[in-house]
């Protein structure tokens, strides 16, 4: 295909990010076997990053498409696994950071990487969900693996209005469980409530008591945010709680004691759905996204913008003021 197309690219000039619209060819795009005619893409932090070049995770070398969630259908293949007009999803792995990305009319990818679209789920929802639903999706996976069940007691959410956070609020509520959720955002008490918080604990109040064993006040919980909160989380777990790790929003230090552990026999639990997460294990967690663990509110959680409004879309990451998932509407309107 010779005929050019919209993509948004970030370059490295003078060591800064600079990004922009451009008309590319699909012969200009990194090489994969199966073309995807994108039709939703979603905005993470880790997109953001990459527009404002903070950290390291995308490519400098070269200019990149960046876009790590996509959802679309496949244009052409010489993967005998798809074929054209297959709906897929691809979040993860290199996409949008040593592989250009979604946020451009088509996309290359390797086979390895693609999950056909479950049942259940449209491409607009699948782009609802992303990377944070598959993130909130394997937490509570783990979690009740772990033994976690909602007789057990509540289960906190911290960054609770974030992507992740939000849509675990609602399939943990959707399972059964009384939710608190933990938020920097007060006007957004009325949101948390509407997708299924049971009740809302601000982040002052969360810190306030500091005691390296708190008053145990959950059975489980996932912590978005790591530093502080997940030292504070880890102090007012119940004895055998179970508390899964996903984010880092405030940071990668941790600064605790070992005293939950060896006092509660607390469980913490890592969660990465990187390219670490086994392709087996990401299409049961799709499938369970458009099925038992499908949020009941995800029409609330995510909003859509238009593919021209990305740009300015970033800089809230930065400021922690997004609420929920951004659906980037990126290819034509046939797809949808
Ligand atoms: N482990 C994985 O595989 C995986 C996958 C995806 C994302 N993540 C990570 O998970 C985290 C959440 O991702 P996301 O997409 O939900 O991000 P997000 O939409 O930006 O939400 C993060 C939320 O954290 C809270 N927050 C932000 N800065 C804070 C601060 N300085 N102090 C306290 N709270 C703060 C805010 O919630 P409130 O205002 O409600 O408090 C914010 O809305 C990020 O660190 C991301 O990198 C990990």
């Amino acid at each position: 295909m010779t005929e050019r197309f919209k993509a948004f690219r970030v370059h490295t000039i003078d060591a800064k990010a600079v990004c922009r619209f451009e008309q590319l060819t699909l012969d200009e795009l990194d090489p994969g076997a199966v073309v995807i005619e994108t039709a939703y893409s979603a905005v993470t932090y880790k997109d953001a990053m990459a527009a404002r070049g903070v950290g390291k995770n995308v490519r400098t070398s070269r200019p990149c498409v960046t876009g790590v969630d996509l959802s679309g259908v496949v244009a052409s293949s010489t993967d005998a696994r798809f074929k054209k007009g297959d709906k897929v999803i691809v979040t993860n792995y290199k996409l949008g950071t040593e592989q250009d990305g979604a946020y451009a009319d088509f996309a290359r990818v390797p086979g390895d990487w693609i999950v056909p679209l479950p049942a259940g789920l449209t491409l607009y929802e699948a782009m609802g969900l992303g990377t944070s639903g598959l993130t909130a999706a394997l937490a509570v996976d783990r979690l009740e693996r772990a033994g976690l069940t909602p007789a057990m007691g509540a289960v906190a959410v911290t960054g609770a209005t974030g992507g992740v956070g939000s849509l675990a609020v609602d399939m943990f509520a959707k399972c059964g469980y009384k939710v608190v959720a933990i938020s920097g955002k007060k006007e957004q008490e009325g949101y948390l409530r509407s997708i299924g918080a049971d009740s809302i604990m601000s982040r002052e109040a969360f810190l306030e008591n500091r005691a390296a064993l708190a008053p145990s006040l959950f059975a489980g919980a996932l912590d978005n945010v790591g530093g502080i909160y997940l030292d504070r989380l880890a102090a007012r777990m119940h004895p055998a709680g179970k508390l899964a790790v996903a984010g880092m929003a405030v940071g990668a230090e941790l600064t605790t004691t070992v005293l939950p552990l060896v006092l509660r026999a607390i469980d913490i639990l890592g969660i990465n759905v990187s390219r670490q997460l086994h392709m087996q294990e990401r299409k049961r967690l799709w499938s369970r996204l458009a099925t038992d663990l499908k949020p009941d509110h995800l029409a609330e959680i995510s909003r859509p913008i238009a593919f021209e409004g990305l740009d300015q879309a970033m800089d809230k990451f930065f400021d922690a003021s997004t609420v929920g998932r951004i659906v980037v509407e990126v290819g034509s309107k046939a797809l949808k």
